[in-house]
């Protein structure tokens, strides 16, 4: 990021890429670390040890050409964006950037770059959903262009991804769905 530490990865030093098969264990390594981050709100602290994306999913959107790594210093993924498309929408699983490397732009660089790709494939808009209060979710997305969807106009799909991240433990009245457009 403009203005990192020395010696810290700023995003000046980091690519943008495809992930690799080879690297679904790295990515599932490096989702468990940036949960750490969740240690810090005691209301959410049982995140920083639950599930991680499954191995299957990543290789399913590995395939896609929709799943991307941040990597630094001699091509080392550090973080990760999971995506897949869901008719005029690019949908975002998961990002997720190593406990050690957050909050030096990589996460901004990735959403970004998720935007850029939805652009190039000629998608209305990208998609997401996450908690409403921590502030590097919602609040983040929202400085980077998102809306937070309205409860009663919820689209089926993203209701249906609420409705299921529900039944895996994350309370319904935490969540929320975000759109970023890019046609109007
Ligand atoms: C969300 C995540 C990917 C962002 O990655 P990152 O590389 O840290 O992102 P950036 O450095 O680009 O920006 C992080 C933003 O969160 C903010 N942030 C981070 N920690 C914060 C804290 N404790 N308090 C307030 N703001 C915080 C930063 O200020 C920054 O906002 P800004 O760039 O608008 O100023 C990373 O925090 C992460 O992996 N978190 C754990 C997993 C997660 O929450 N994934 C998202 C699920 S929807």
């Amino acid at each position: 990021m403009d203005g990192a530490p020395a010696g810290k990865a700023g995003p000046s030093r980091v690519t943008i890429r495809p992930a690799r098969e080879d690297e679904i264990e790295t990515l599932c390594r490096i989702e468990r670390s940036a949960a750490q981050s969740f240690r810090l709100v005691e209301a959410f602290s049982w995140i920083a040890t639950g599930e991680v994306q499954s191995a299957e999913r990543h290789r399913d959107l590995i395939a896609k050409g929709t799943n991307w790594v941040a990597a630094v210093d001699g091509d080392w993924p550090v973080g990760f964006l999971s995506a897949d498309i869901a008719g005029p929408e690019l949908h975002i699983w998961e990002i997720s950037v190593d406990h050690l490397h957050q909050g030096f732009g990589i996460g901004r660089r990735l959403i970004r770059h998720a935007v850029e790709q939805a652009r190039a494939y000629g998608l209305d808009a990208v998609t997401l959903t996450t908690f409403r209060t921590i502030p590097w979710n919602c609040p983040f997305y929202e400085r980077l262009g998102f809306c937070t969807l309205d409860e009663a106009e919820l689209p089926a799909r993203l209701a249906a991804v609420l409705d299921e991240e529900a039944e895996h433990g994350l309370p319904r009245d935490t969540r929320c769905a975000m759109r970023l457009a890019i046609k109007d």
